[in-house]
């Protein structure tokens, strides 16, 4: 089984308090998400902060526009040193070809991940937008038609892995949010699993922020997850 790699979500509020959290954790920590907030307040400069120490950054934006507009931020973003992006299933089939295409073309390509339905919303969220199918039919559909378009992977909660796994095999990139170690509070994730049940089901990436940004000690906090996934 290949090796999961942590994600620690820079969840704060300015780079000041992000650089300091990636100068903390431990070496082995080696990919950093910034989502929206954080590059919202502070631009494509955290991005190379982060990138100037050593890291990897995945850039949670889920963009989700016009093709063109889509494929051209996909470039920016490259040329920030962002490795991995989220965009929109939604966004639908021209705009994840132009998004794939693009990453294509960059010197250092980033891996696409793409968002298949947000994990906020439940069936009766979809009835609102017109989407009378099941939450887990609609899902393996769009990432269906994400991975035909040429994009790498999809964010999905521990608990779809093993069927996405099943479905779309190895190569396709699996980035699960919503870990929590035993005993530790769920705040407002709803499908939780632990760093272990998240590696054994078959995830790429584990993306984690609270447990351990909010611990009284991150880096130990840190350092029990990479051991957790390890074994
Ligand atoms: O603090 P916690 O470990 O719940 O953080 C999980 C991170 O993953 C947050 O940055 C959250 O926005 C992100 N995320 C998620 N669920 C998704 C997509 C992204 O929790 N479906």
């Amino acid at each position: 089984m290949p090796r999961s790699e942590l994600i620690v979500a820079l969840d704060v509020v300015g780079a000041a308090e992000a650089l300091s959290m990636v100068d903390r954790l431990p070496p082995e920590v080696s990919w950093y998400k910034i989502g929206l907030e954080l590059f919202c307040a502070e631009g494509p400069a955290v991005i190379q902060a982060v990138r100037a120490r050593g890291k990897n950054v995945f850039l949670d934006l889920k963009l989700h526009d016009i093709p063109r507009t889509v494929e051209r931020a996909i470039l920016s973003a490259a040329r920030h040193g962002a490795g991995m992006l989220t965009v929109h299933a939604a966004g639908g089939r021209a705009m994840l070809k132009a998004a794939a295409d693009a990453a294509r073309r960059c010197p250092q390509p980033p891996r696409l991940i793409a968002v298949t339905t947000l994990t906020s919303l439940d069936q009766r969220d979809l009835a609102d937008l017109g989407i009378m199918r099941p939450p887990q039919v609609h899902v393996m559909s769009m990432a269906d038609m994400a991975l035909k378009q040429g994009i790498h992977g999809m964010v999905c909660s521990p608990q779809e892995v093993e069927s996405l796994r099943a479905r779309f095999g190895s190569r396709t990139l699996l980035v699960t949010p919503g870990i929590r170690p035993a005993g530790s509070d769920p705040g407002d994730q709803k499908r939780v699993a632990t760093p272990s049940a998240a590696v054994r089901a078959g995830a790429d990436f584990l993306v984690v922020g609270r447990p351990i940004l909010e611990a009284p000690d991150p880096v130990t906090a840190a350092r029990a997850i990479l051991k957790e996934m390890a074994v």
